[in-house]
């Protein structure tokens, strides 16, 4: 019985608790990956949480013939293929476009050619809500008409998305396109989280580091917006609620013969980043050295979810609320500063 399931960029943030997900529900999963932003010691926390091992290849995705092999190496046992594999910083993208149209769009389609070569069936694709750019109407659903992306990242993400319907022109696979919303929090037991190499781009990572003394200001990009209290909204989801749903749309893209069928990934309410920040300091009672700086190129206003075509179709809906992703960042947070912090410079209470 076909039982594995490849999972590019399956060590950075969300994969790897997808790959948890995998396991639990006794998938066999092998982990592509290039360590670029993540790390190898993410696998023991894997192991730790399941008890399982899994398989890792340290590959990069631009690399066709290491790719191809990959896939013809697993043909008789892919049940399926997860695809995370790419860069995703809203800012960065606009300062190095083509590293983003390299990894996004060179690696994913790489990935396609080498799905057809040995006739692997069913993608689950990492996309975002990025490519609705900035909507007339709130929430999106999948039928709101996508406007040109705000970032480089947010257009890479449209092309993939574009060339996963293409190429059913071209060979008969399942895929469904995950629009996640904006994924923030950690395994509960803290042995996995988001873990991005130098200076973090998101908001959580950013507020929990600047919490634990290892940043000293957060800026808050922008507070001038046409929103409640002039700053950003977005549409926060537990990366584990978010993992979840990535089992079961492989499952059911299968099940439902779904092609390149698009699906919104949030909770459907709006959170501004003034609002995530008060609710970060209240749960965990701690401060945040903070400051109200200029807008970021690339960021949309607001947005948020309609998420009920994704419990229509996938049965799947969020468990989480903002209060509980927000603990979890600062377990997480703490957990590894635990690890690695000096008495001058932490607020762990080591
Ligand atoms: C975007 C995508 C999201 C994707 C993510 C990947 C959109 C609408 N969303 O998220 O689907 O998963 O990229 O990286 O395109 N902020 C600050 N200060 C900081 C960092 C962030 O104020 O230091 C603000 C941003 O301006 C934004 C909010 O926090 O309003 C969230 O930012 P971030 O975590 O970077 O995610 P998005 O760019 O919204």
């Amino acid at each position: 019985m076909k039982n594995t399931v490849i999972v590019t960029g399956g060590l950075g943030y969300i994969g790897s608790h997808t790959v948890v997900e995998l396991l639990n529900a006794n998938y066999d999963v092998v982990v592509a990956d290039n360590l670029s932003n993540s790390s190898e010691k993410v696998i023991d926390g894997i192991h730790k949480i399941t008890g399982k091992t899994i398989e890792f290849i340290n590959l990069d995705i631009r690399d066709y013939f290491k790719l191809e092999s990959l896939l013809g190496f697993y043909q008789l046992s892919t049940v399926g293929v997860i695809h995370f594999a790419a860069c995703k910083s809203v800012g960065e993208s606009m300062k190095e476009p083509s590293k983003y149209y390299d990894n996004n769009v060179t690696g994913t389609n790489n990935l396609l050619k080498a799905m057809k070569r040995y006739k692997a069936d069913n993608l689950v694709f990492s996309s975002s809500c990025t490519v609705y750019g900035q909507a007339d109407d709130l929430p999106v659903t999948e039928q709101t008409p996508q406007k040109p992306a705000e970032s480089v990242y947010g257009r890479t993400k449209q092309i993939c998305e574009q060339m996963i319907k293409d190429f059913h022109a071209e060979y008969n696979y399942n895929s469904v396109l995950l629009r996640y919303f904006n994924p923030i929090g950690a395994h509960e037991s803290a042995l996995i989280g988001e873990l991005p190499n130098g200076t973090p781009d998101n908001l959580l990572p950013y507020v929990a580091q600047t919490a634990s003394g290892k940043r000293e200001l957060f800026t808050v990009f922008g507070d001038d917006y046409n929103t409640e209290d002039g700053t950003c909204v977005r549409d926060y989801l537990h990366v584990v609620d978010l993992a979840k749903a990535h089992v079961v749309a492989m499952e059911k893209s299968t099940e439902k013969n779904l092609k390149a069928e698009p699906i919104n990934l949030g909770t459907g309410k709006g959170y501004s980043v003034k609002q995530v920040l008060e609710a970060f300091e209240t749960e965990n009672n701690i401060k945040v050295n903070t400051h109200y700086g200029n807008r970021r190129k690339g960021d949309v206003e607001a947005i948020y979810a309609d998420p009920s075509y994704a419990f229509e179709i996938l049965g799947w809906t969020t468990k989480y609320e903002l209060k509980d992703m927000v603990k979890s960042v600062w377990k997480w947070e703490l957990n590894l500063q635990n690890k690695t912090c000096s008495k001058n410079t932490c607020k762990c209470q080591k």
